[in-house]
């Protein structure tokens, strides 16, 4: 099976957790793409979808599946019913390093805005320690020097994302070379540094289950 029929088989089984008459989050990427191919076939059983980037609103609405802004989603529930995405690593205990599409802060917002976080990946994204993927973390423009020697001080390699910008109009700084021991920690330490917006570390904003596609179909790691 290729990588790419392995992301079609997370994909899919990601509807398991779509309940009707809620409104579901939906995240940024190639995976995250095949749910949202694969939720257009029960898009009248839901209410709606939030969408995590401009990227997945459009291919959300290319389905005529209604997209909903979080603020107005929230006046209406509590709490978005699951959100479904995808990631650039998972740990043993599903701690992920999102952030490679750029869309991260959107993605961290919807997921905590989420009851729960189903994480569809394929089993090339399993590390046991996070950090081979360079972590991206989104910074104001004005601080983009002062994060850069922060992350050079914890050991790391930073470089800017060339000719990119995200949706919030900021830019991406990727970390090559963190051995990340303690996720919550250094989300935490990197998140407390002025014009930092988030990093790609989702510790707080963990997964709750995961489904892992491999050769042999999808293993659900809860
Ligand atoms: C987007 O910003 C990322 O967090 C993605 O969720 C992540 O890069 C996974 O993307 P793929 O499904 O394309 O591997």
């Amino acid at each position: 099976m290729t990588q790419d029929e392995m992301k079609q088989k997370v994909a899919e089984a990601a509807l398991d957790y779509v309940r009707e008459g809620t409104i579901v989050g939906v995240g940024t990427g190639s995976t995250a793409n095949k749910f949202i191919d694969a939720l257009a076939a029960r898009k009248d059983e839901i209410v709606g979808a939030v969408a995590s980037s401009e990227a997945t609103a459009k291919r959300l609405r290319g389905h005529g599946i209604t997209v909903l802004d979080l603020n107005e989603a929230l006046t209406r529930v509590n709490s978005l019913s699951v959100y479904i995405d995808g990631a650039d690593e998972f740990d043993p205990n599903k701690n992920l390093t999102k952030g490679g599409g750029g869309a991260l802060t959107r993605e961290k917002i919807v997921a905590a805005a989420s009851d729960v976080f189903v994480c569809i990946v394929d089993e090339t994204k399993r590390v046991a320690t996070l950090g081979a993927f360079p972590l991206p973390i989104e910074v104001i423009p004005m601080a983009r020097a002062l994060v850069m020697n922060v992350a050079r001080k914890l050991g790391g390699r930073p470089e800017l994302r060339q000719g990119f910008t995200t949706d919030n109009g900021n830019v991406i700084i990727d970390v090559h070379g963190l051995r990340i021991d303690d996720p919550l920690a250094l989300e935490d330490e990197l998140n407390s540094v002025p014009g930092v917006v988030t990093n790609g570390i989702f510790a707080h904003q963990r997964a709750d289950v995961v489904l892992m596609g491999t050769p042999d179909g999808v293993q659900v790691i809860e």
